[in-house]
């Protein structure tokens, strides 16, 4: 059976990353898979500290020592077949946590020695970003941006590739909001015609993976 870790890096539990998230969960278990699903922001972390364990000669490898809620994650993420994360893109990037993570995860797989990979085993990637931006402007502004962003991944020599939900709904009722620059009758249309869709390549990005 195929082992799927998902991780939710929005803050928000139930909304569009979490939504994308659950429906890529839904087709990893429709595939057969294990599926653990961990929202980011619960487990207590921070990026890299540094204490240099994961190189320290004789060290048990890829490994991050640092004791806190991520380390045990990471390991996990070695152990399985697939890896799915998410995150809303915040300020042309995506959010802290995430880049916690991959700062942890790169650096503990990478050798001090020659900058080969210590990971030998292999591990398929999924991405979704979900964003206010229109697809023209995810192609243009934050494809590479965001394909750069997740080149740590590499590290876990498997399959990679990018989700992408744009133009989503960001609050239920925008007229309680300071956000003019937004629609709402746009993002409520496209909450109802391109959203579904979008869930859908999710599930079958969790199908995929999970098979
Ligand atoms: C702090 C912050 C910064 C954001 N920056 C951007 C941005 O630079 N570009 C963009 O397209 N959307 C931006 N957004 C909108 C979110 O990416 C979008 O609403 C996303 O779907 C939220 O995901 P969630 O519903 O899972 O929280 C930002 C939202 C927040 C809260």
């Amino acid at each position: 059976m195929k082992k799927v870790m998902i991780l939710n890096g929005s803050p928000r539990k139930n909304w569009n990353t979490a939504m994308m998230l659950k429906a890529a969960a839904e087709g990893a278990a429709a595939a057969g898979a294990e599926v653990e699903y961990i929202d980011l922001f619960d487990l207590s972390y921070t990026g890299c500290r540094s204490c240099l364990a994961c190189k320290r000669k004789g060290a048990e490898r890829p490994k991050c020592f640092w004791k806190d809620d991520l380390s045990p994650v990471i390991d996990r993420i070695f152990a399985a077949n697939a890896l799915i994360v998410g995150s809303p893109v915040y300020l042309g990037d995506v959010t802290s946590q995430v880049i916690g993570l991959l700062e942890r995860l790169h650096f503990c797989a990478l050798s001090y020695d020659d900058y080969s990979n210590y990971f030998t085993g292999k591990v398929n990637v999924g991405v979704i970003l979900t964003m206010n931006a229109g697809k023209p402007w995810y192609e243009l502004q934050y494809k590479k941006a965001m394909k750069d962003r997740f080149a740590a991944l590499k590290a876990l020599n498997g399959s990679f590739e990018i989700l992408p939900a744009c133009d989503t709904l960001q609050v239920n009722d925008y007229s309680k909001f300071d956000m003019g620059s937004f629609s709402e009758e746009h993002k409520k249309q496209m909450r109802a015609e391109q959203f579904p869709k979008d869930l859908e390549k999710a599930r079958e990005l969790g199908r995929k993976l999970g098979s």
